[in-house]
């Protein structure tokens, strides 16, 4: 079974659209075509239209970090999946910073990953405990019922495609930004791929990508994509410098190589 490596960067509410188009002219010097990694870039809602304009797609595709859940209607502020359909592949939906700022819950988030798929866009759930929820032994519970109710709308075969970030929200660097053992990360996905298996069966399972996010920087991201069951990274803070970021892609490349020809190595 091999999934695709996924690298994306969330730029979160940062960068005008000037800035954000400096910044994938500088990642495009930098980042070569990879065929083993797909690199997806998060910018704010401004800069997705000129950006899809700019990017060279065999290095980049666009996901949205957020968007309403109806299709069309007098929902003022709001922009729908609708309308991004032929503009991003992908969307980060029930990232913490909604769940926590804008307190979405678990149903508006199910309603969020059923319109992204009915509009042929890809989710990027987020899921993750806060640090009271870890010290209450709750993890596996707040995991089950994030996933669980997030997925909860969509068939087998939708959610193949999906993608899920594990991201505990303590160490995500806008919360309290703690450093995450890889080690003690892999339980936690370990488990949500478990979850997909006993409710979709082992053949979703296995097709689902699961993403680690918090803190991820060009040092650590190689130990959190080595983490059984992981096929990339969620990259917020490091995802703007574009020295780092392009470190982080170098390293996932280096470790696809070093897999695809281990003797290399030796
Ligand atoms: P961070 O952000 O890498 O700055 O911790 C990750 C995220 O919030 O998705």
């Amino acid at each position: 079974m091999s999934r695709k490596t996924l690298i994306v960067a969330n730029w979160k509410m940062h960068l005008n659209v000037h800035e954000a188009s400096l910044l994938v002219h500088r990642l495009s010097e930098r980042i070569k075509v990879h065929r083993s990694i797909e690199i997806v870039l998060a910018p704010s809602m401004l800069s997705l239209q000129p950006l899809s304009q700019e990017i060279d797609r065999r290095k980049f595709r666009l996901s949205a970090q957020d968007a309403y859940f109806q299709d069309e209607g007098p929902y003022t502020g709001e922009v729908s999946f609708t309308m991004l359909r032929d503009l991003v592949h992908y969307s980060i939906i029930g990232h913490s910073a909604r769940r926590v700022y804008f307190n979405e819950s678990l149903e508006l988030i199910r309603d969020k990953v059923q319109a992204a798929v009915r509009n042929g866009i890809v989710p990027i759930l987020c899921v993750g405990e806060t640090k009271e929820e870890r010290l209450a032994g709750e993890t596996k519970q707040i995991i089950h019922d994030q996933v669980t109710t997030a997925l909860s709308n969509l068939t087998a075969e939708d959610i193949e495609q999906v993608v899920i970030a594990y991201e505990p929200i303590w160490a995500i660097s806008t919360f309290e930004g703690e450093v995450a053992k890889p080690d003690d990360m892999k339980k936690a996905m370990k488990y949500i791929r478990f979850q997909i298996a006993e409710l979709y069966g082992q053949h979703v399972a296995d097709k689902v990508r699961l993403l680690y996010g918090g803190s991820v920087n060009e040092h650590d991201a190689r130990a959190y994509l080595e983490i059984e069951g992981c096929d990339g990274v969620l990259v917020g803070a490091a995802s703007l410098n574009y020295h780092q970021f392009s470190a982080i892609v170098a390293s996932a490349e280096r470790m696809n190589s070093e897999r695809r020809n281990p003797s290399r190595n030796d």
